[in-house]
């Protein structure tokens, strides 16, 4: 099959649901393929990496969307999207990413642990209860969901008081990286307009009455640097952080858990402690990437001995790129003390993902004490697959926990 044939298998729902066998077909046709005039699949690991860290690929932008998506200006997310740093160039996305890291510390990350902890035991606690009986437990949304959402309101500094309302928007504008029906998109622009309003709001009471979270931070930062982080830019950007920190968390937790039902003893080695939860965390990152693909537009090149043109899509699989052979010995087995490199499900060069340290805690902190709670968990019945393609995870995971 050439790689046109092997991409459009991927599309087809026994694709999505599994696409490792494809990704290894494309592993044989080579590092990079053509998938016809103005489009390329990049699915090496080395390849992946030297796009994401070429100055010269860039990100869909303004310009982009006006070529591809004419009336994209009529829509609220669109528009606030402009300013996400996920979807700018140098030199603006240099700009304010380095503003936003100045509030998004390593040091406000680790500080969020012992808050991680107690939310996490509370969601056990709620499971706990629910499926003391031997009754069905639903993990994806009693904790998967719940733990990511409630840690990115706890970050930016959301009242608990809020949480509750916030959490639906936050479900709905989420939808934006899965556009697959435009039937969705005024359901995400109601909620573009919603939290818009609602950041607007917490701003305004933050610069009142400072406290120790993300948004105060922020705006120390935009009001100190003489107006270099506008309001909009800030507003817009707390939104991207929802976005893009929440439901790829959640499948991490998922998928990780998936990998746990499957195969018991990968928990017991993280139960015993042969197995750091770290380790487990970034295998689990590697072995099913909540992220399988992200692109960049491509510029006059030759990339793994293809030709890349002006403006061409150079599509990079990063769920691919995890299974490379040439990278990772056996690269379908579940091996959390392989070592051999990181891998790319968060990405790389300048867009690598802000939030990787932060998902990282809340993993290295859920499997083990899931796990302790429960070492018996089990399945029950068959776990439900997201639709989507570019991420990758479950709508419901059933377990029993006796
Ligand atoms: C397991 C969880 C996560 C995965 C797999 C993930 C994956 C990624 C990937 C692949 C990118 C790069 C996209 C590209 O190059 O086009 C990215 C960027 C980003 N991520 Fe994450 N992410 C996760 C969690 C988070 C969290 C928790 C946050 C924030 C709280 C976050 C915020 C961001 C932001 C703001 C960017 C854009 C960075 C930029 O463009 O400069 N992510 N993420």
């Amino acid at each position: 099959m050439d790689a046109l044939g092997v991409f459009t298998a991927l599309g087809t729902p026994a694709g999505r649901a599994d696409p490792y066998p494809h990704y290894a077909a494309l592993h044989e046709l080579g590092e990079v393929v053509s998938l016809g005039p103005g489009a390329v699949a990049v699915v090496g690991y080395d390849a992946i990496s030297s796009v994401l860290r070429d100055a010269g690929y860039r990100v869909s932008d303004e310009a982009t969307f006006d070529r591809d998506f004419p009336g994209w200006r009529d829509n609220p997310v669109f528009v606030q999207s402009m300013d996400w740093i996920l979807n700018l160039n140098a030199p603006r996305h240099s700009r304010i990413r380095s503003l936003i890291a100045r509030a998004f510390t390593a040091r406000r990350v680790a500080g969020l642990e012992p808050a991680i902890i107690r939310m996490a035991d509370d969601l056990l606690d709620g499971i706990a209860e629910r499926g003391a009986d031997g009754s069905v437990v639903e993990f994806m949304h009693d904790f998967a969901y719940l733990l990511p959402v409630t840690v990115i309101c706890e970050l930016i500094g959301i009242p608990e008081a809020d949480r509750e309302s916030f959490r639906p928007v936050a479900r709905d504008i989420a939808g934006v990286f899965e556009l697959n029906d435009p039937a969705s998109l005024p359901a995400i622009n109601a909620a573009a307009v919603e939290l818009l309003a609602y950041f607007t709001g917490l701003a305004a009471q933050r610069r009142a009455n400072p406290r120790d979270d993300l948004i105060t931070d922020l705006l120390a930062v935009s009001d100190a640097d003489d107006g270099r982080l506008t309001d909009d830019e800030l507003l817009h950007n707390l939104t991207l952080l929802l976005v893009a920190g929440f439901e790829t968390t959640t499948n991490l937790l998922g998928n990780g858990l998936h990998v746990i039902l499957q195969q018991p003893e990968a928990g017991a080695a993280v139960m015993d402690g042969s197995v750091p939860a770290s380790a487990f965390v970034q295998e689990a990152l590697r072995y099913d990437s909540p992220v399988q693909l992200t692109s960049r537009v491509g510029y006059p090149a030759e990339l793994g001995g293809i030709k890349v043109g002006d403006g061409d899509s150079v599509m990079t699989l990063i769920g691919a790129g995890n299974r490379d052979p040439r990278k990772f010995t056996d690269p379908d087995k579940f091996q959390p003390l392989r070592g051999g490199g990181a891998p790319l499900s968060f990405g790389g060069g300048a867009h690598f993902c802000i939030g990787a340290a932060l998902a990282r805690l809340e993993g290295t902190v859920a499997f083990p004490r899931l796990l302790s709670r429960f070492p018996k968990i089990a399945a029950a019945g068959a776990p439900v697959r997201r639709e989507s393609f570019l991420l990758r995870g479950f709508d419901a995971l059933p377990v029993t926990i006796v």
